[in-house]
């Protein structure tokens, strides 16, 4: 079947051509960041008009590098949340009114199921698995058993790990967004230079929490009173930094593949491009004897590709046209 994919969830405008499920044709991303860079992080406001201006050529792009018409298109899937809810809408009402046009069936796709099955497109990915969805919005940890049942085991309860690097990066004048950045200077820092907390790391529950470790950066800041650091020292804070996060996610995700007797472990969203987490994750995965799983860079951070292979699946089931379809700003998978 080939279907279009649109996402309009956040900070990019995206649309995808995928063959079954598995093929991709066309993956078509357009950034915002360069226009929310200024203020520190994304403005709902800015991002839907932007959203507005986009979604027609970036469709049309998809379109033509898939070397397709519209007429070729079967389906169409749209995220229909969770996520900044003016964005959402420029991407379900374009979504709808292809889809009323060409008479196509639609799907309402949750971006977390997108993000999750991202993983599955290069790899052959055996079940069970525990799959960890590390983002700006999002640090879940997911218990899967078969494609469309998804347990949520934990979850952050405060902040996101890709808004602690966020706001890290923020802290320590790295500019918007973060991660990019604090991941590449880590690679010439030492790792053990700060001693910042793990926490939560130790506790019985699956949860996460990183607004503590990002008030110890804080803290860690004010104490060093002066701003200007040598590239070392801010190499060093970066590896210290970024070896607490890593260590979080990768010891609560092995521990509940231990747990429940996973096959592998699966990463996906924004942080899984996180070179580091790359590294340690499939380190101490082979040493658990499971294989873990990361997309390729392009599929990590929020694309529409991941948006019509979760549609792949879902689209037998829909029965009526969804007039009623809206935007969920929150929507638990
Ligand atoms: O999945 P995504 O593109 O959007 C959301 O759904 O949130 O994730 C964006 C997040 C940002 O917080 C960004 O700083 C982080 O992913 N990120 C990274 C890296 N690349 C992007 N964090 C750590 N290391 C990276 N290489
Ligand atoms: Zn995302």
């Amino acid at each position: 079947m080939l279907l279009l994919g649109i996402e309009t969830s956040c900070d990019e405008t995206a649309a995808a051509v995928v063959r079954d499920g598995t093929e991709i044709l066309s993956n078509v991303i357009s950034s915002q960041v360069d226009f929310h860079k200024k203020y520190g992080g994304v403005v709902p406001e800015i991002a839907s008009r932007m959203h507005q201006e986009k979604i027609i050529p970036v469709i049309k792009e998809a379109l033509e590098r898939a070397n397709v018409t519209l007429g070729d298109i079967q389906g169409i899937g749209v995220t229909q949340g969770p996520g900044l809810i003016g964005s959402l809408l420029v991407g379900i009402n374009t979504a709808k009114a292809i889809a009323w046009a060409r008479q196509l069936p639609l799907v309402g796709v949750n971006h977390l199921e997108g993000h999750i099955l991202s993983c599955f497109f290069e790899n052959n990915v055996p079940l069970p698995i525990i799959s960890l969805v590390v983002s700006g919005g999002h640090t879940n940890l997911y218990l899967i058993n078969a494609i469309g049942n998804y347990k949520l085991l934990g979850k952050t309860l405060d902040d996101a790990a890709g808004e602690a690097y966020d706001k890290v990066a923020k802290l320590l004048g790295l500019g918007y967004p973060g991660g990019v950045v604090i991941d590449r200077l880590a690679k010439g820092g030492n790792s053990s230079a700060i001693p910042f907390p793990r926490p939560m790391v130790s506790e019985a529950s699956y949860n996460f929490s990183f607004s503590g470790l990002k008030t110890a950066v804080m803290y860690y800041v004010k104490k060093r009173g002066d701003m200007t650091y040598s590239e070392q020292e801010l190499s060093d804070i970066a590896a210290s930094f970024q070896e607490a996060v890593v260590d979080i996610l990768v010891q609560k995700t092995l521990k509940a593949a231990h747990e429940y007797n996973a096959k592998a472990v699966a990463v996906a969203g924004g942080v899984a491009a996180n070179s580091r987490l790359r590294e340690a994750m499939q380190q101490e995965a082979e040493r658990c004897g499971i294989p873990a799983y990361f997309p390729s860079l392009i599929l990590c951070t929020d694309n529409a590709a991941m948006i019509a292979k979760a549609t792949e699946h879902r689209i037998s089931q829909v029965a009526a046209f969804p007039y009623n379809m809206n935007a969920r700003s929150r929507w638990p998978l």
